[in-house]
């Protein structure tokens, strides 16, 4: 039976993914878990380049389906920054409380309808016979004043959702893979999958 490798080492990211993934019926599995411990130096451009450079690093190493997303915050106001270098931003080993409230200041004095911002995520897929799928999604939403919830993980304490009138922190994994960038483009990744012969999924 086909496993899927999520080519990821970020403990968030693999419980939201689980969670999606979970009814295509394989067997899904962190690098970590299936002992492929290379470091990747993610240097491209886009969501999309960087997704791929993992998927493919990883899937030299397996004979699985590897998936892998590349993801970030886009704030309007600071012309899409931190974007493609949202995991990097300020340091990659720099705390969130540290990176959300540094973004908070850099928005001092800007009204609330300025202050729209998108999570964006690629999701890049390596198949066992080297097929190269990519999808991508987005949530739009603004930035807070301040840091609010406790679940979720990076940027989601300062990511409201006016429509849910909660940041994305104050979502249970459930509801915020239902709205998220990451959940919308692994649903599409998974429509693309069920169309492809020769992975065995529901
Ligand atoms: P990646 O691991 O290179 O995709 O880095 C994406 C970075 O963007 C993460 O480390 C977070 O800083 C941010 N990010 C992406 N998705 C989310 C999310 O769902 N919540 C909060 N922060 C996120």
């Amino acid at each position: 039976m086909s496993r899927i490798v999520f080519a990821t080492g970020n403990a968030g990211k693999m419980r939201e993914v689980r969670m999606i993934l979970e009814d295509l019926g394989l067997e899904v599995v962190s690098m970590k878990e299936a002992g492929i411990t290379i470091d990747i130096e993610e240097d491209g451009a886009t969501y999309e380049e960087n997704a791929l450079i993992k998927a493919r690093a990883v899937a030299a190493c397996t004979e699985d389906i590897v998936l892998a997303d590349d993801s970030g915050l886009e704030i309007d106001r600071l012309n899409g920054e931190p974007g493609v270098f949202s995991a990097r931003y300020l340091g990659e080993d720099t705390s969130y409380s540290i990176k959300n409230a540094n973004l908070i200041g850099r928005l001092e004095g800007v009204p609330e309808e300025e202050r729209t911002a998108r999570f964006v995520c690629a999701i890049a897929a390596v198949l066992p016979g080297g097929q190269e799928l990519t999808t991508r999604a987005a949530i739009e939403g603004r930035i807070g004043y301040e840091e609010k919830g406790e679940g979720g993980f990076g940027y989601d304490p300062i990511f409201y959702v006016p429509e849910l009138r909660k940041t994305t922190a104050e979502l249970t994994g459930e509801e915020k893979n239902l709205v998220s960038h990451r959940g919308k483009a692994l649903q599409l990744m998974k429509e693309e999958l069920r169309s492809y012969e020769g992975i065995d999924c529901q």
